[in-house]
C-alpha cells in the first residue's frame, strides 16, 4: 500500500532581514516537519514586489532567504524549495481566482487595513496588489491540493479566505481544491517588538532595537535584549500573561523556541530570579542559537551556484505538481487548451 504524507505549504516574502520573529513563528519547525508531510517551501518573490524596493536589494534578498532555509534545515532531498516567479502558474491561478473572490472580503484582510494604516489611511497610495495580495496566496496554497499551511497568527486569515475561495470555486465546478488548515503553533506563533511588546515585531519596523535580525552580531543582541521593555512590578516575578504582563511573556516565548523547553519547564527554572538574570540567560542562549545558525547560513550563502542549482530543480518539481492542477481547473472553466 502507498502511504501519501499530507502536503505542506509555506512561504516567507523575501523582502528586508529576517527575524528572529520569522525564525520562531515560521521557519524553526520546517525541518521536523519534512518528516511528517510532503513539503514545499516558497520564496515568496512576487509578494515582495508589493513593497517597491531597488532591485538588486530583491536579488540579494532572494538568495539570502534560500540560504536561510537551507541553514534552517530545510533539505533539498526532501522538500521541494521553489521561488514563486520561476513557476508561471502562480500568477496564472492568481488571475482566475481574481474571479472567484470578492472585493468585500478583501477589504476586510486585517493585514490590509494594517498596511494601509502605514500609508496614512490613505488608498491614493496604496497599489492594487497589496490589496490582491491574499489572493496571490491563496493561489500559492490551492495550487498543490495543500494540506496544511503554517502560519503565524497575523496569516491566519489569509489562510481562512483561501477556504473561503476554494469553497466557492469547488461548489461551481466539483471537487477542483482541497481545503488547506492553518497549522498554528501554541507559543511562538507571533513574537513581538522587544521595546513595544504590544505590537509584532517586524522586519520592516523603523525602530531596530524593536528587532533582533538574524544577522545581528552578538553584542547588537545583548543591547537589543538588555534594553527590553519589561514591566515595573513589585516585587519583580517571572510569569507568563500576555495581557498583564506583555514584555516579559514575549521574553519567555523567545527562550522557548530557542531552547526547545516547554514555558512550564523554563518557569519552574526562572523561579525567584530577578530580570536582570533572566535577560541574560536569554543572551547567552541567543548568542549560542545564533552563531551556529549564522556559520551555517554563511556556508550556503557564499555558493551563489549551488542555491541555483537547488531553485532550478525546484522550479521544475513545482511546476510538473501545479500545472496538473491549473489543467484541470482550466478544462472546468472551459478554457481550450493548447495541444
Ligand atoms: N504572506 C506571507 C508572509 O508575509 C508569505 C506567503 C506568501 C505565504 N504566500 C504564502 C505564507 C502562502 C503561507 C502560504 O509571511
Amino acid at each position: 500500500m502507498i502511504c501519501y504524507k499530507p502536503i505542506l505549504f509555506s512561504a516567507v516574502q523575501p523582502s528586508g532581514q529576517l527575524t528572529l520573529g520569522n525564525y520562531i513563528g515560521t521557519m524553526r519547525h520546517w525541518s521536523a516537519m519534512q518528516n511528517n508531510y510532503e513539503c514545499l517551501f516558497c520564496i515568496a518573490d512576487l509578494h515582495a514586489l508589493t513593497i517597491q524596493e531597488n532591485k538588486n536589494n530583491l536579488k540579494e534578498s532572494i538568495l539570502d532567504t534560500l540560504s536561510f532555509y537551507l541553514a534552517c534545515g530545510v533539505d533539498p532531498n526532501k522538500s521541494i524549495i521553489f521561488i514563486q516567479s520561476h513557476v508561471y502558474q502562480h500568477s496564472q491561478l492568481n488571475w482566475i481566482l481574481n474571479c472567484f473572490s470578492q472585493f468585500s472580503e478583501l477589504f476586510r484582510m486585517t493585514q490590509f487595513k494594517i498596511k494601509r494604516n502605514i500609508k496614512k489611511n490613505s488608498i491614493k497610495n496604496t497599489n492594487a496588489a497589496l490589496f490582491n495580495y491574499p489572493i496571490l496566496m491563496a493561489a500559492d496554497i490551492l495550487l498543490y491540493q495543500t494540506n496544511v499551511v503554517p502560519v503565524g497568527r497575523d496569516q491566519k486569515q489569509h489562510v481562512e479566505l483561501t477556504r473561503n475561495i476554494a469553497n466557492r470555486f469547488n461548489s461551481l465546478y466539483g471537487n477542483v481544491f482541497t481545503l488547506p488548515e492553518p497549522l498554528i503553533t501554541q507559543y511562538g506563533s507571533k513574537i513581538m517588538s522587544l521595546l513595544e511588546p504590544n505590537k509584532k515585531m517586524s522586519k520592516s519596523d523603523v525602530n531596530k532595537n524593536n528587532v533582533i535580525f538574524l544577522l545581528d552580531d552578538i553584542s547588537t543582541v545583548a543591547l537589543k535584549i538588555k534594553n527590553a521593555f519589561t514591566d515595573s512590578e513589585k516585587p519583580s516575578k517571572i510569569y507568563y500573561d500576555k495581557v498583564k504582563k506583555p514584555g516579559i511573556s514575549n521574553l519567555l516565548e523567545i527562550l522557548s523556541a530557542i531552547t526547545d523547553k516547554n514555558i512550564d519547564v523554563l518557569l519552574k527554572e526562572l523561579e525567584g530570579i530577578m530580570y536582570s538574570e533572566f535577560k541574560k540567560i536569554i543572551v547567552d542562549c541567543l548568542s549560542k542559537f545564533l552563531s551556529k545558525l549564522q556559520k551555517s547560513y554563511q556556508n550556503y550563502r557564499h555558493d551563489e551556484s549551488y542555491l541555483k542549482k537547488i531553485a532550478y530543480e525546484g522550479a521544475l518539481q513545482s511546476q510538473i505538481k501545479s500545472k496538473k492542477t491549473l489543467q484541470n481547473i482550466h478544462d472546468k472553466l472551459g478554457l481550450i487548451s493548447l495541444v
